[in-house]
């Protein structure tokens, strides 16, 4: 069993509560921003406060680490984890930069230490059965995915956060934020290589009030649509937008559409795909419930430890990835500001 030490008690902290909890293995304690809420969560939870996410780090009564922090503080935390050996389980966007993203994955080079970062939509039942669908040939080639990942919860200026805060230099927000989830997870099913990017993007509320009362000037963007050429020919279009109205929650779907078939899946309706045929009816195809009992919200989690005790990354997203995924949104930036395509010269 092994003693889980858990950073940043905020939505997806609390989250991963649970996840540890079902997990198996032990909830060893928790840092928040202060002492104070480290303490309020630990009573909560039963388990050990810790004063900083630096003394839980390195408590030598901790064995892996899960952060779920703000992402100004993914670079040191994920870093002092690699440096230690200990292994990490990160919150996306990796980190604000490449030159972040880069030294982690540098790292890594020097010293192997099991690393994920949380693109969770790849555990899913759903995503891993249109994996197998597009691996086994069902749509042919791929042709064009078409994807959308809105929310509404920025719609009002008077709403305010750590993402929209200039202060904190998040320099995307829709894509960084929820578009990296789309993008990884259709290059995940589809295992397509990106050649090209073009990125358009606004920023649709662009003053919000502080709790203060000051109106500030915000600089990343609520909304972005970004389009991709792969290197096999085909075509990508990916919307992203916090602002729109009735969009509850996270609303993702994705059409990928093949030579022979198409597919289009939605998560909000997480056990249907619908499969599109050539001058057919569309079909409704219910996931594979036996991926129910092997895949899930666990799963990425479950890879992880997995590899851990000697295993491969399987499902989770690596550091690499999210390198990537950082590499990607910042080239969509110079494309944006440049208003050209942009060629993908990833080298790892
Ligand atoms: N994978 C997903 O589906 C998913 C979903 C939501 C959020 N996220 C990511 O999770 C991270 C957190 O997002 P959130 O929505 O939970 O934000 P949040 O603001 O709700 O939570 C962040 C928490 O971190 C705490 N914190 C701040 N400074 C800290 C410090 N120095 N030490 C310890 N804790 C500190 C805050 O008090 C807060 O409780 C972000 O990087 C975000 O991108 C991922």
């Amino acid at each position: 069993m092994y003693r889980i030490g858990l950073i940043g008690m905020g939505i997806i902290g609390q989250r991963y509560i649970d996840i540890v909890l079902k997990s198996g293995h032990q909830l060893a304690g928790v840092a928040g921003s202060s002492a104070h809420s480290s303490t309020v969560y630990a009573d909560l939870y039963d388990t050990k406060p810790f004063q900083s996410w630096n003394e839980l780090v390195n408590s030598p009564a901790i064995d892996i680490v899960i952060n779920n922090t703000p992402n100004h503080l993914h670079f040191d935390v994920n870093m002092e984890c690699l440096k230690l050996g200990k292994p990490i389980y990160a919150e996306k966007p990796l980190g604000r930069s490449t030159q972040e993203t880069r030294a982690m994955v540098d790292s890594l080079k020097k010293k192997h230490v099991p690393n994920v970062v949380n693109y969770n939509r790849r555990g899913f039942p759903a995503v891993q059965q249109i994996k197998s669908m597009i691996e086994s040939g069902e749509l042919g080639d791929i042709l064009l995915i078409r994807g959308n990942y809105l929310q509404d919860w920025l719609l009002f200026p008077q709403t305010w956060n750590w993402r929209v805060d200039p202060a904190n230099g998040e320099v995307s927000r829709a894509l960084a934020d929820i578009g990296s989830h789309l993008i990884d997870m259709s290059l995940f099913v589809t295992g397509l290589t990106p050649r090209s990017v073009f990125y358009e993007k606004q920023t649709l509320i662009p003053m919000r009030k502080k709790p203060s009362g000051e109106w500030i000037k915000i600089e990343n963007e609520d909304y972005g649509t970004l389009m991709m050429r792969f290197t096999n020919g085909a075509q990508g279009v990916f919307t992203f937008c916090q602002t729109s109205a009735g969009h509850i929650g996270s609303d993702m779907w994705v059409e990928i559409s093949g030579t022979r078939k198409g597919l289009l899946w939605r998560e909000r309706e997480e056990d249907k795909i619908i499969l599109k045929k050539y001058n057919d009816e569309d079909e409704v195809i219910l996931v594979d419930p036996s991926l129910y009992n092997t895949h899930g919200q666990f799963e990425v989690f479950k890879s992880f430890i997995d590899w851990i005790d000697g295993g491969t990354s399987g499902a989770a997203a690596t550091f690499t990835d999210g390198h990537f995924q950082v590499y990607l949104m910042e080239l969509a930036m110079q494309s944006a500001e440049t208003g050209t395509w942009q060629d993908v010269k990833f080298k790892g």
